[in-house]
């Protein structure tokens, strides 16, 4: 199993400190943001990482990262040019991931307490050609692509609709993702949304359609730390934990 980290973007949303510096590596806690991605990867035993960054920044990430060796893992980087979508940033993984090779993708802004391991282990006993989402019952929905579930078999998404006015459960799909080299196929077969991006609900809605998108539930704490309020909130939990 290897690791991808989705790490570039512009981050808008934290402006103007997201102009000096990419919102991965601002301080959460003790540490960078990116760490803790690194970490949970780590921790469920996926030391194989690829990061993919902007320009913005890129520096930086090699002389605080380096090799990854300081933090247990093997880091390959790569940059993405051009902020367009989620799934346009993980088609740059392609080359890292080879025939058959099965990986977890991280939106690096996303920070929980769960371990992985448990989750990797049931996506490993999955058929080829299918994939798996973490889900976390949240508050707001409408902020966040929200699963209908699949009536007939309780483990599966039927489908998820993006930022919706009307959301159809109490759960969010979360920035952890598990795919095979197959997922590529479908980022090719998708086309830009109304904003002109590919969106990463797309490509999972088109293994929902074929009823091959199962699930998980993360219990602990999770937040994308995308915004100041739940960056602030993301601090306050992180403060003294060590990644
Ligand atoms: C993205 C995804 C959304 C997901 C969220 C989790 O939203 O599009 O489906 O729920 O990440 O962090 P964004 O943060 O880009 O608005």
């Amino acid at each position: 199993m290897k690791g991808v980290i989705l790490a570039g973007g512009t981050g808008t949303r934290l402006y103007p400190l997201t102009r000096l510096i990419n919102k991965h590596l601002l301080p959460v806690g003790d540490s960078p943001m990116i760490c803790y991605g690194i970490e949970r990867l780590r921790q469920a035993g996926i030391t194989d990482i690829m990061l993919i960054i902007s320009k913005q920044s890129a520096g930086l990430y090699t002389d605080f990262l380096g090799s990854g060796s300081s933090m247990g893992v093997r880091i390959t980087y790569k940059i993405q040019e051009e902020a367009g979508g989620i799934a346009e940033a993980l088609e740059l993984a392609k080359g890292f991931i080879t025939p058959r090779d099965r990986f977890v993708v991280l939106l690096g802004d996303n920070l929980f307490l769960d371990n992985l391991k448990p989750f990797v282990e049931k996506f490993q006993k999955q058929p080829y050609g299918t994939a798996r989402v973490l889900l976390k019952r949240v508050n707001d929905p409408r902020r966040y692509g929200v699963p209908v579930f699949d009536k007939d078999n309780r483990k599966l998404i039927s489908y998820i609709e993006e930022k919706p006015k009307q959301p159809k459960s109490n759960y969010c799909v979360t920035g952890i993702y598990m795919y095979d080299d197959q997922v590529f196929e479908h980022i090719a077969a998708t086309e830009p949304s109304d904003r002109g991006e590919l969106e990463i609900t797309d490509v999972n809605n088109l293994y929902a359609r074929e009823s091959k998108l199962e699930y998980d539930i993360l219990r602990r704490w999770w937040t994308d730390a995308g915004t100041f309020e739940s960056l602030h909130d993301a601090a306050r939990r992180m403060k003294g934990i060590r990644p």
